[in-house]
C-alpha cells in the first residue's frame, strides 16, 4: 500500500513514533501539517472523536465545515444522524467508539478526497488503528473502503455492507462497511438496512 511518509518527512516521522494515543492526536492536531493541499482551506486538523480505548473504530471520509469549525469528527448533520442511529443499537459514541476520517483537512466543497490527498493522510489513519487495536473496523462509506482497501473498491458497497470480513493487514480485527450517514441522510428509505447494520456490529461484540 502506498502512504508511506517521505524519507525526509521528520515531523511526520515522529509522530508516528508516539505510542500514547491521545499525544499522538494532540501533537498531530497542532502540528500545522502541509503534506497535502488540503491544508491551505482548514480551520482545524480534525483527528478523531470519541474514546481511543473504544471496542470499536469508525473511519469515515473527511471533515465536512462543522468538523472543520469545532476540530471534531462527524459532528455535523451527518454525525448527528450517526449518533441517534448508534444510539437506538445501545451505542453512546463518544464512549464506544474512535471515530476517524480518511483525510483530516475539510476538502473544499466537502468533495470526496484525491488520491494524493488520501494517501498523503493514510499513515496518520493506519496509525491511529494502530494504537487503538479495535475489535471492530466500521468502514462509513465506499471513500474508507477504498483507501483502506483498494483491493475491494471495485465491489458494490450495496453487496458488502453489513457483511464482516477479515484482512491480513488487521490482525485481531472484525472489519464491516457502513453505509455513510451522508447517504442515508439523502435516502432515509435505507435506515431500516442501516440499523440491521448495528445490530450486526453488536453482533460481533458479544
Ligand atoms: N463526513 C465524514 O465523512 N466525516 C466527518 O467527519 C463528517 C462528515
Amino acid at each position: 500500500m502506498s502512504g508511506q511518509l517521505g524519507l525526509f518527512d521528520t515531523g511526520g516521522r515522529e509522530l508516528l513514533d508516539l505510542t500514547d494515543y491521545r499525544e499522538f492526536r494532540r501533537r498531530l492536531a497542532a502540528s500545522d501539517c502541509t503534506r497535502c493541499d488540503l491544508c491551505r482551506g482548514r480551520t482545524h486538523i480534525v483527528v478523531d472523536r470519541g474514546n481511543p480505548e473504544a471496542r470499536i473504530m469508525a473511519v469515515g471520509e473527511g471533515p465536512g465545515a462543522e468538523e472543520d469549525a469545532r476540530g471534531l469528527a462527524f459532528v455535523g448533520r451527518g454525525g448527528r444522524l450517526f449518533d441517534r442511529l448508534m444510539e437506538g443499537g445501545g451505542f453512546d459514541t463518544n464512549r464506544d467508539l474512535l471515530i476517524a476520517n480518511v483525510v483530516k483537512c475539510r476538502p473544499p466543497e466537502n468533495r470526496v478526497p484525491q488520491a494524493r490527498e488520501a494517501e498523503a493522510c493514510l499513515p496518520f489513519l493506519l496509525h491511529q488503528i494502530r494504537l487503538v487495536k479495535p475489535e471492530v473496523l466500521v468502514l462509513l462509506g465506499a471513500t474508507a473502503l477504498r483507501f483502506l482497501f483498494p483491493y475491494r473498491k471495485r465491489d458494490a458497497l450495496r453487496d458488502l455492507v453489513g457483511k464482516p470480513f477479515t484482512d491480513p493487514g488487521f490482525p485481531g480485527t472484525r472489519i464491516v462497511v457502513f453505509y455513510h450517514p451522508a447517504f442515508l441522510l439523502r435516502d432515509p428509505r435505507k435506515l431500516p438496512e442501516a440499523a440491521e447494520h448495528i445490530r450486526v456490529l453488536a453482533g460481533l461484540l458479544a
